[in-house]
Parts: structure tokens; C-alpha cells; sequence
């Protein structure tokens, strides 16, 4: 199946799950990162980062094949450049991102996205592959909306 339905399976899976179901934001993000996780089983780690106190990220609901780090800064890492910009960050090589924040030797490229809710930085979704390049727009516009359902 090509990435887009597999996007589509996982964003009606969580549409049906997260419809008028009362459940806080950290259920929400739980049952995200299983839904990521079963459809793209392929990849290193799919979790959240959440905000915890001004500019600081701590791990939330994950799953993943690593133990990630417990924190971050705002002014570190993939996480903490997208939870300051406010933007979806793409990298395809992670060698080459300044202050990198290696949680293993298997990711090769990351694609973080903001988790933004009444203009308040909630998390990030920080997801992890094995493959050059493996993250591009059809990603971001897809997680861009899941991220939305918290
Ligand atoms: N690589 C991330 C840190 C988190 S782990 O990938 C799980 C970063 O640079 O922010």
C-alpha cells in the first residue's frame, strides 16, 4: 500500500477512535502514536515530546524500537528547533542538523511536527526512520492533520 492510504487508514482509525470519545490529551496522544506505529511498522520511533515548563520537552506517549531521551530544551535537537519555530522540520540526513540529539545509531532522517492547540505549544510528534530522505511533504501534510486530533 502506497504512503498516502497508509495515512488515510491511520487517520480514520484515529477520526473513529478520538470522535466524542472524552479522553484527556495524553490518551489522545497515546492512542496516535499506536495507530503511526502499527500502520508504519518500519519505522525507529514515533512519540510525543510534551511541554512541561517553559522551554522544556518531556517524552510523552511513545512507541518505538529505542528508549528515547527523557528531555530536551527548546534550544536542542530536532524537537526543540520545531517546538520553537512552531513549524513542521524535516531533516534527511541527521549528520548534517546542528546539535543533533542522537537517541541511537539506527536514525538516519526525522521529521518533527508542533502540536499546537488555542495557540498553546502542546508536544511535538517526533518520528524517526532508517532511510535517507524517508520523511517528505506527503508526510508532513498528513501528520500536520493527525496532529490536529489532540
Ligand atoms: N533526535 C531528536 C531527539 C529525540 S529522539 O529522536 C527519540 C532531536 O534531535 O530532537
Amino acid at each position: 500500500m502506497d504512503k498516502k492510504n497508509r495515512y488515510l487508514n491511520a487517520l480514520n482509525t484515529a477520526d473513529k477512535i478520538l470522535h466524542d470519545y472524552k479522553i484527556d490529551e495524553i490518551g489522545k496522544m497515546s492512542f496516535i502514536s499506536s495507530i503511526l506505529m502499527n500502520e508504519f511498522q518500519e519505522w525507529i520511533f514515533c512519540g510525543f515530546y510534551r511541554t512541561v515548563k517553559k522551554e522544556l520537552l518531556q517524552i510523552g506517549p511513545y512507541q518505538g524500537k529505542i528508549v528515547p531521551c527523557g528531555h530536551i530544551a527548546f534550544n536542542r535537537g530536532v524537537c526543540g528547533a520545531s517546538a520553537t519555530k512552531r513549524k513542521t522540520i524535516i531533516v534527511n540526513d541527521v549528520s548534517t542538523f546542528p546539535g543533533y540529539i542522537s537517541c541511537d545509531s539506527e536514525t538516519i532522517s526525522e521529521i518533527v511536527i508542533p502540536v499546537i492547540k488555542n495557540d498553546k505549544l502542546l508536544a511535538v510528534l517526533d518520528i524517526d526512520g532508517d532511510t535517507k530522505s524517508q520523511f517528505d511533504s506527503t508526510d508532513q501534510s498528513y501528520l500536520e492533520k493527525i496532529a490536529l486530533l489532540i
